[in-house]
């Protein structure tokens, strides 16, 4: 450790980076979208974000969120699973920002009161035997989001959510992560709802941020088609040089630590500016460094251990989980790096015809190990995985 400064990096899913890089951008649009959507009261296209595995979809997915808090916005966030239901998953959420409503000001408590009762028709709907109180009681309002049929239940309580929000002068921000597992139906009913709400002469002030992995885009148009227009798409990826020096300098900084510049170029080129590999760097190089200035030295050093913990976290627990023929197909697909590979390439490399290994792409596919980029591509939806199988996959591949 540097003297006993503190170490400011935070590699590990969802953890608030010291600092934020590359990203200011995305966040100026979501920041000017916000202000339209409460300066007109008018709710706006959803958005969707989509990258790979540690590209820092969460922390930008939480970012967004706070923002939109401190700008008073009511905000229900969740992270979408494939074991529990949407809809449940949304009434716990929705309730616990319907509650923050109810103990604000008198007159946000007003606006809301309709959107209590239509919330507790809701709930009884998707969650019968949930708790939900709010210390006052509630009717559920018969008729409104009651219909039993997912897909209009959800646009009535987004509706009234968001009509509740703008007679209190405020929007609604309804953020879900890792969106690509939800199971398909609910991502039906959340197109339909979404498209339903979009339709109105005057939408009400919601805004939906949805994010996942590379396959949200096609898994939300297999949901529903009209998905691909519906949604804006953007991507965030790797950092970019300028990007990476930034997200390890600026936290330096403020703790009074510099970088040399052959500490940075080696670390850049390590890193390839994967977002998570930059905090693992940063973290590993801070606790060897020998002085307030970081050198070479200290960045190899360091680099070595960020690598071991990242071998052991991120990639090695993918790679064992792995069957021997999912190992096969993912050893097949290293051998183009990270570049996508074609699926009748990795046939061939595999010796046989392409229907024989559908049943491995497809498992993979489905785990989420891999996707495709584009028709008749594969990818890895971790950075850096082919990296590791040709540095380790030939002698740990399961014995057949
Ligand atoms: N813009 C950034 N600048 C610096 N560090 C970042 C940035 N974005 C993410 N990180 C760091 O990268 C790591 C991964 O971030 P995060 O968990 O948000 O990724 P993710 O895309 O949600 O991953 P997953 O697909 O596994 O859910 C965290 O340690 C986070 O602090
Ligand atoms: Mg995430």
């Amino acid at each position: 450790m540097i003297l006993n400064t503190p170490n400011p990096f935070r590699p590990g899913a969802g953890r608030v980076p010291p600092e934020l890089a590359g990203r200011s951008a995305v966040l100026a649009d979501f920041m000017g979208m916000l202000e339209a959507v409460a300066a007109d009261g008018e709710g706006e296209r959803p958005w969707i974000i989509s990258g790979l595995r540690g590209v820092g979809k969460t922390v930008l997915l939480n970012q967004c969120a706070r923002n939109a808090v401190d700008a008073g916005w009511v905000v229900v966030k969740l992270e979408a699973s494939g074991s529990q239901p949407l809809a449940v998953q949304l009434a716990k959420e929705i309730y616990v920002a319907l509650r923050k409503a109810a103990t604000a000001s008198e007159k946000v408590k007003r606006s809301f009161r309709e959107a209590f009762a239509v919330f507790r028709s809701f709930q009884l709907k998707v969650d019968p035997a949930g708790t939900y109180g709010f210390g006052f009681d509630i009717q559920a309002a018969a008729g409104k989001a009651d219909s039993g049929q997912l897909s209009t239940d959800l646009a009535e309580m987004l509706e009234s959510l968001g009509l509740a929000a703008r007679a209190a002068g405020t929007g609604v921000l309804l953020a879900v992560d890792e969106l690509q597992e939800a199971p398909k139906e609910d991502l039906e009913a959340l197109n339909v709802a979404l498209h339903q709400l979009g339709q109105d002469p005057r939408p009400a002030p919601l805004m939906f941020l949805g994010t996942g992995l590379p396959s949200l885009p096609s898994v939300l148009a297999k949901a529903s088609t009209y998905a691909e227009r519906m949604y804006l798409y953007r991507t965030v990826g790797l950092l970019s040089d300028e990007d990476t020096k930034d997200a390890l300098v600026t936290p330096s900084q403020r703790e009074r630590v510099t970088w040399s510049e052959n500490a940075l170029v080696v670390v850049l080129k390590a890193s390839g500016g994967y977002p998570y590999f930059v905090q693992a760097c940063g973290k590993h190089i801070w606790d060897v460094a020998a002085s307030r200035t970081i050198d070479a030295d200290d960045a190899r050093i360091g680099i070595d251990r960020a690598r071991d913990e990242v071998d052991a976290g991120l990639y090695n627990s993918r790679w064992e989980r792995a069957t021997t023929a999912q190992q096969e197909f993912m050893a097949a697909m290293a051998q183009d790096n990270d570049a996508p590979s074609l699926v009748s390439v990795i046939a061939t490399r595999l010796g046989r015809v392409q229907t024989a290994v559908s049943a491995a792409r497809q498992s993979l596919i489905h785990a989420g190990l891999i996707y495709a980029p584009r028709r008749g591509y594969l990818a890895f939806t971790v950075p850096g995985m082919a990296d590791y199988i040709t540095r380790f996959g030939r002698e740990s591949r399961h014995a057949v």
